[in-house]
């Protein structure tokens, strides 16, 4: 089994770029989309401190479907623009949200999550599936985070 053990001296960039290397590692020469997500779901719920889901929705059908995950069990379908998932995939763009309580539509999967960092998956110039990340923590997603999951996402295109 891959094992990833990060220095606890790592700033967030620091952690972003081993990760980013292990996830590229063990999706190498894969082809299987969903494989991929799931270990790289595994991998990001083992490895970022204070997190608690992590996962993959995927684009089928004009909606949202749950992916691969760690974490507990997860709201299954989002519609498009729904949510801070949703907002990621319509738009296209991260969603970094300090306080789920404060942005309009939020779904509550799970009652505990404060923040929210959510990364859409481009490919052939349409988003094809979002990575989202989930915090106990208010605030617990960093502009360094935004930016290291952007990068992980991108480094990853073809194989998520
Ligand atoms: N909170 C998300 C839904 C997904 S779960 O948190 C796993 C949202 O508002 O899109």
């Amino acid at each position: 089994m891959f094992t990833f053990t990060p220095s606890p001296d790592l700033s967030t960039t620091e952690l972003w770029a081993d990760l980013r290397s292990a996830a590229l590692g063990i999706t190498e020469g894969e082809p299987d989309r969903i494989a991929n997500m799931a270990n790289v779901a595994a991998l990001l719920f083992a490895g970022l401190p204070r997190v608690n889901w992590a996962g993959w929705y995927r684009v089928v059908g004009g909606e949202l479907v749950l992916g691969p995950f760690g974490g507990g069990p997860a709201c299954v379908r989002i519609g498009w623009g729904q949510g801070v998932c949703g907002a990621a995939a319509a738009s296209g763009m991260t969603q970094r949200v300090a306080d789920v309580h404060a942005f309009a539509g939020h779904i509550a999967c799970d009652a505990a999550t404060r923040s929210e960092l959510v990364v859409p998956v481009l490919a052939e110039g349409r988003v094809t599936a979002v990575l989202d990340l989930d915090s106990s923590e208010p605030d617990r997603f960093s502009p360094d985070d935004a930016r290291g999951a952007e990068a992980l996402v991108a480094a990853l295109a073809g194989r998520v």
